[in-house]
C-alpha cells in the first residue's frame, strides 16, 4: 500500500527520501517517486517497480536540493506505471502533491477541471489534488490555504504532502481517515505515513489528527487545526529501536497486524459505493456475464479456505447461487462440473500457493472465469485470474494471516454484495443498508482491540490444555475452523473445530473435567441451539469459553468464560468474531512461551505442492 515521506532542512533531500521510501517498502507498492526542489524548479522522477530502481535512477540526477517529497503507490485507481507513479503535477509543473487514499469523487472533480482548462497526465485520483492546489494558490492563496480550499472539495480518504517550486523549503500536509506523521529534527523537519520512515532522522514525532494541518520548513513546523487556527502540538518522543519500530511499537508482527484490521476493513471497501450503487470495475465481466453465473466454487487452502467458508453462506444467502467451497488441493485432483457460466473464486493472500494456482489453470482449462482475491499485486493468482480484487492488508509479516484473512472476508462479502445486486436478489437500498454496516465493522473491531481483558483472562485459563475444541452453527462454525488454525499453527495447542451440532456425532467423547470449548456463540437465528449444545458439554465438566453479543446475560449461565463483541448482523459476525479468536491464540502462544511471527515448520508461502 502506498507510502509516502517528505523532507525539508539543511541536507540534501535525494538521500533521505530514498532512505524513507525504503523503510516504508514493507507496505507493498507498485512504483515509486520523488519531487525535489532543485534550483528553483521541481524535478520529478517515477520508476515502477522498486525503490531501489528509483534510486539508481536518482544517482544519474545527483540533485543536491534540500526540500522534496517521495512517495510509493500501490495502484488502486489507473494501473501500476510509470504515468501513474506519485508525485503529481499541477499543469504548470510548480506543484506536486502524494496522497495515499482514495479520492472518492475524482471523476466528477477531474471532468470539472478539465473544463476548466486542466491537462492531466496520469489516470489517478491524485493528480486532481495537484490541479485543485494550482488554482486555489492562482487565485493568491498561500500554498497551506490553497491546500486546505483544496481539501474542502474532496470525498473520501487522504494523507497529503504538497511542495511547490513557488514556496521554496516548505511542505504542506493534512490527513483524513489516512495516518500521516510529522517529525520535528535537527536537521529539518519530516513528514511521512509511518514513523518508521523518519526514525533514522528523528524520534520526535507529532502524530496528526483528521482534518489538521502541518507547515514544514527547515527550521519549524507550524500546526493548524481543523479550523484554521493555529496548535501547539504535543511532541512524542519515539525510543524504539528499530526492530520494535518496524514492528509500529507492538511486542511482535501479529499483534500489529491484528490491531490494523479496522483500517484493512475501510481501505477495502473505500470507493466501492458509486452513486447508490456497489461496483468492482477489476472484476472485469459485464452485467450481463454476471448474471448469467449459476455457480460459484470458491478454491484456496488454510485460512483462506475459511474465508471461503464464510463466503458460501453470503453468496448462496443473498445471491442465491450455488456455491462450494474446496480446499485447492483437491480441487485441482478432482473432476469438478465446470460449465462457461461457472465462476471459479481463487482466494491467496500471498498469491503463488501452488496448489490454488494450479486449481486456477484448471478450472480455465475447463472453461470457468476465474476471479482471484490475493493481497500481492502482480503476483501469479492476480496474472493468471480473469479479473482480481486486491485486499488492503498491505504486506503480512507475521507467518498467521489475520488482517490478509479479514481482508478477504470484506472482499468476498462485496462479492456476494454485487452478485446479489446484479441478480436483482437484493434491492438497491438492500445493498446500500448492508454495505454500510459493513463499514461499521471497522468501528466494532476497534471497540474490541480496546479491550482485550476477557479475553486474556480466557487464554490464562486454557494455557495448559493438551486439545480445545472450537464450535458454532452456521457463520459461528465458519468461524470457528479458522479460530482452531490459529490456536494450533501458533501456539502448538492441538484443536478442532466442528459444527456445534455434531458435538454428539463423536467428538463430545472427548470431553472430560475442564477441557475447552470454545464457542461461537453470537446472537443469531441459531442461537438457542448453540446454547443446547454448550449445555451438553457443560454437563460433561468441559469448560466453556463463548464468545457472545454484546448485552446477552443468558450466556453468562453456560460458559465460564465470556468475551463479549458489539451486537452486529448475523452475516457479519464472521468480521467481528474472528478477531477476538486471533488474539486468544496469540495470547495462549505467547504465554507459552511460541514464537507468534514465525510458528515452526510453517512458511508464509507455500510455493511447493
Ligand atoms: C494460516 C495461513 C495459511 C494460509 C495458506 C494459504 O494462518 O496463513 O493457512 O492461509 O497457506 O496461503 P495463501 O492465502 O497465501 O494462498
Amino acid at each position: 500500500m502506498c507510502g509516502i515521506v517528505g523532507y525539508t532542512g539543511s541536507k540534501s533531500a535525494q538521500p533521505i527520501l530514498v532512505g524513507g521510501l525504503k523503510r516504508l517498502e514493507y507496505r507493498g507498492y507498485d512504483s515509486a517517486g520523488v519531487a525535489i526542489e532543485q534550483d528553483g524548479e521541481l524535478e520529478v522522477v517515477h520508476r515502477k517497480g522498486k525503490v531501489e530502481a528509483l534510486e539508481h535512477t536518482l544517482l544519474h540526477f545527483h540533485f543536491t536540493g534540500t526540500c522534496g517529497i517521495g512517495h510509493t503507490r500501490w495502484a488502486t485507481h489507473g494501473r501500476p506505471s510509470e504515468a501513474n507513479a506519485h508525485p503529481h503535477t499541477s499543469c504548470d509543473a510548480q506543484i506536486a502533491v502524494v496522497h495515499n487514499g482514495i479520492i472518492e469523487n475524482f471523476a466528477e472533480l477531474r471532468e470539472n477541471l478539465i473544463a476548466r482548462g486542466h491537462h492531466f497526465t496520469s489516470e489517478t485520483d491524485t493528480e486532481v489534488v495537484a490541479h485543485l492546489v494550482e488554482e486555489e494558490y492562482a487565485r493568491g492563496a498561500s500554498l497551506l490555504d490553497a491546500l486546505r480550499l483544496a481539501t474542502q472539495q474532496l470525498v473520501g480518504a487522504y494523507a497529503l504532502a504538497v511542495v511547490s517550486a513557488k514556496e521554496p523549503g516548505v511542505i504542506v500536509c493534512t490527513r483524513k481517515d489516512s495516518p500521516l506523521v510529522v517529525g520535528v529534527g535537527e536537521d529539518g523537519s519530516f513528514v511521512a505515513s509511518d514513523i518508521i520512515a523518519m526514525i533514522e532522522e528523528t524520534r520526535d514525532v507529532v502524530v496528526l489528527s483528521d482534518g489538521q494541518f502541518a507547515r514544514l520548513t527547515s527550521e519549524s513546523v507550524e500546526f493548524y487545526g481543523e479550523d484554521g487556527n493555529a496548535f501547539e502540538p504535543i511532541i512524542s518522543h519515539v525510543d524504539w529501536d528499530l526492530d520494535v519500530a518496524e514492528k509500529g511499537g507492538y511486542p511482535d508482527f501479529m499483534l500489529k497486524e491484528i490491531h490494523e484490521q479496522p483500517r484493512v476493513i475501510r481501505d477495502t471497501l473505500a470507493g466501492r459505493l458509486v452513486n447508490g450503487a456497489l461496483s468492482i470495475d477489476e472484476l472485469d465481466l459485464s452485467v450481463e456475464e454476471l448474471n448469467l453465473i449459476d455457480r460459484v466454487y470458491v478454491i484456496a487452502c488454510g485460512t483462506s479456505y475459511h474465508a471461503g467458508l464464510i463466503a458460501k453462506n453470503l453468496i448462496e444467502g443473498w445471491a442465491r447461487i450455488p456455491t462450494e467451497v474446496e480446499v485447492a488441493s483437491e480441487f485441482r485432483y478432482r473432476n469438478p462440473i465446470i460449465t462457461p457460466t461457472t465462476l471459479v473464486v481463487a482466494v491467496s493472500q500471498s498469491g503463488e500457493t501452488a496448489d490454488t494456482l494450479a486449481a486456477i489453470r484448471d478450472a480455465r482449462v475447463k472453461g470457468a472465469r476465474v476471479f482471484g482475491i490475493t493481497n500481492v499485486v502482480g503476483s501469479p493468482v492476480a496474472r493468471e485470474s480473469d479479473g482480481v480484487i486486491y485486499t488492503k492488508a498491505n504486506k503480512e509479516i507475521a507467518v498467521a494471516s489475520t488482517k490478509s484473512f479479514l481482508g478477504q472476508v470484506v472482499s468476498l462479502t462485496l462479492l456476494a454484495l454485487l452478485l446479489a445486486q446484479v441478480k436483482g436478489k437484493l434491492k438497491m437500498n438492500q445493498v446500500r443498508l448492508l454495505f454500510s454496516e459493513l463499514a461499521d465493522t471497522a468501528h466494532q473491531v476497534e471497540t474490541i482491540l480496546e479491550d482485550t481483558t476477557a479475553i486474556d483472562r480466557a487464554a490464562a485459563a486454557c494455557v495448559d490444555a493438551t486439545s480445545a475444541l472450537f464450535v458454532g452453527r452456521g457463520m459461528g462454525a465458519a468461524i470457528s475452523y479458522e479460530g482452531a488454525l490459529k490456536l494450533k499453527e501458533i501456539s502448538y495447542l492441538h484443536a478442532e473445530a466442528y459444527p456445534a451440532g455434531e458435538m454428539k456425532h463423536g467428538p463430545i467423547a472427548l470431553i472430560d473435567e475442564g477441557f475447552p470449548v470454545i464457542a461461537v456463540a453470537t446472537k443469531s437465528p441459531v442461537y438457542d441451539k448453540v446454547i443446547s449444545n454448550l449445555q451438553e458439554s457443560k454437563a460433561r465438566g468441559a469448560m466453556i469459553v463463548a464468545i457472545a453479543t454484546e448485552g446477552d446475560e443468558e450466556i453468562v449461565k453456560h460458559a465460564d468464560h465470556v468475551i463479549y463483541i458489539p451486537k452486529v448482523r448475523d452475516v457479519f459476525s464472521a468480521i467481528t468474531a474472528s478477531v477476538p479468536l486471533q488474539l486468544f491464540a496469540r495470547a495462549i502462544a505467547i504465554k507459552r512461551g511460541c514464537d507468534v511471527d514465525q510458528p515452526r515448520n510453517l512458511a508464509k508461502s507455500v510455493t511447493v505442492e
